[in-house]
């Protein structure tokens, strides 16, 4: 018991950012924030024989640190968007009261801006974006909404897109300098393309179903019948300057050649044009498409590598959290630019502390929400709180965490501009060192480091988490 005074009170002292939970703000927040303290509580007791924890008395190995410790002083998010409370730009006896005006929705999904934990310091720059939010073109057949550089700057390396197509509806057949990649969100989409090599390829893909054109390569997009509704996907671009409203459009094009051109080219009269729209179509009204197999036949052949793959059919590995499948050119070969990870965590879960060696990410919430903390070097760190619709953007070698703050199931991508997926966890890589360099920097007990994991973890589930009895 002395020893866990000392120690926690030499915690109390050494902790730069400590702020108390003050206890009349306890009543305001909800049940799960009281379970939070209640966790916190439950720490403290634990103290002196946690093996986390750095005792002051020490064994001969003890850390040796020449930096006061940090604070054991949980930083939960302080609401959510079912909290009937007003919430208030206050952590513990830090910050104060809202007094102005201010948006309750907006607030209300973003508790960590705020009331930031006391670990979040610097500046970090934004790092989301509520599709909810971009402006969208409305076409006759569907629309369509984008996130880029214009919207979240620090996203130089992918951008992404929200299409809709009523049934029928069509994409109309176009280019673009950058590749695409998509995950189809509802119904089913039938895609067309044609490659240098005078190849052809249409196939129907469905729900967390894939597609990948390479740069300039002319595709088109359609919505099938098979859902009522049409369809909905989610394209995203290997480049964050992207515009979806520069692309090469067939229409644009036809309606910017002189139409004697045309007739020549196509060795036609030039009557053969008179119902070539004069503006670009986009989005327009179309009829259920034929199936795949009714496709011209090429005599150069149907294109060998595929420009889909059948994602959803690929079972998910199943982890204590959660579940979680890879995808990128080892088995998708043509998406050379674009890799992919899909996602669910159970509430309480964690996608484990980890960063990805070179590569951007890129996220999508699909459902539930989430917590990240961009941990950006010399003491740089910002917490985002995710919701459905919402885009998130990591720069490579940037640690973080995605955390399910809700009570469903967190269903979210991460997607990465590049060939092959690579990550290298927090934890791993301290199971993997000399134990000793690992007690030497943080002072954990060579019993706690022997139960670090061998093998990466990625999802860590709530048992895991909160074990801390
Ligand atoms: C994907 O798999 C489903 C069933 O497993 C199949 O019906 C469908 O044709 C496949 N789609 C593609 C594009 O291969
Ligand atoms: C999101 O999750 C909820 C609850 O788990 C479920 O009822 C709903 O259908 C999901 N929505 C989508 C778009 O997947
Ligand atoms: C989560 O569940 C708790 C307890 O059942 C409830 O009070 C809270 O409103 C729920 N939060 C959300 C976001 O649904
Ligand atoms: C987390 O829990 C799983 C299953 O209960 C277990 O296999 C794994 O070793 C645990 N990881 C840690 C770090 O305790």
């Amino acid at each position: 018991m002395i020893k866990f005074s000392t120690c926690y009170i030499a915690l109390l002292l050494s902790s730069v950012a400590f702020a108390a939970p003050a206890s009349s703000s306890i009543t305001a927040h909800s049940s799960a924030v009281v379970a939070s303290f209640a966790a916190v509580s439950a720490t403290k007791s634990t103290v002196g024989s946690a093996s986390v924890v750095p005792s002051s008395t020490g064994s001969a190995a003890s850390s040796t640190a020449t930096v006061p410790y940090i604070s054991l002083n949980p930083n939960y998010p302080l609401w959510d968007s079912s909290d009937t409370s007003e919430p208030q730009a206050e952590r513990g006896s830090l910050g104060a009261t809202v007094i102005g005006p201010t948006d309750d929705a907006t607030v209300k999904q973003n508790p960590d801006l705020l009331a930031p934990p006391t670990t979040d310091g610097g500046s970090v720059p934004n790092a989301k974006w509520p599709m909810s939010l971009s402006h969208n073109r409305l076409q006759t057949g569907g629309w369509a909404r984008q996130q880029n550089t214009d919207v979240i700057p620090f996203a130089a390396n992918m951008a992404g897109v929200d299409m809709r197509l009523e049934s029928g509806a069509i994409r109309e057949l176009h280019w673009h300098k950058t590749a695409e990649w998509a995950y189809v969100l509802k119904g089913t989409t039938q895609v067309t393309t044609v490659d240098p090599m005078g190849q052809n390829y249409v196939a129907n893909v469905g729900p967390g179903d894939l597609w990948y054109f390479p740069p300039g390569v002319p595709h088109s997009l359609q919505a099938t019948n098979e859902d009522p509704d049409g369809t909905e996907f989610l394209l995203v671009f290997d480049s964050g300057d992207f515009s979806e409203d520069d692309t090469f459009l067939l229409t644009d094009w036809m309606a910017h050649t002189p139409a004697e051109v045309l007739a020549k080219n196509f060795q036609t009269p030039i009557s053969t044009f008179a119902e070539v729209p004069a503006k670009e179509l986009y989005i327009f009204p179309g009829q259920n498409p034929l199936p795949p197999s009714a496709a011209p036949i090429s005599p150069a052949g149907t294109a060998t590598t595929p420009y889909t793959y059948n994602f959803s059919s690929v079972a998910p590995t199943q982890v204590n959290g959660g579940t979680y499948k890879i995808i990128d050119s080892t088995t998708f070969a043509i998406s050379k630019t674009i890799a992919a990870s899909e996602i669910t965590l159970e509430p309480g879960a964690i996608r484990e502390l980890h960063w990805h060696p070179t590569q951007d990410e890129w996220n999508f919430f699909i459902n539930g929400t989430g917590r990240v903390t961009i941990f950006a070097s010399s003491g740089n760190a910002r917490t985002f709180d995710y919701q459905a619709g919402d885009v998130g953007y990591i720069p490579a070698t940037m640690g973080h965490y995605v955390e399910n703050t809700g009570n469903t199931t967190l269903h979210f991508l991460e997607v990465f501009n590049t060939a092959q997926y690579a990550d290298i966890s927090l934890s791993n890589w301290l199971a993997l060192v000399p134990p000793a360099l690992v007690e030497a920097h943080l002072g954990f007990s060579p019993e706690f480091i022997s139960t670090l994991p061998k093998t990466k973890q990625v999802l860590v589930g709530p048992s895991n988490s909160t074990s801390s009895t």
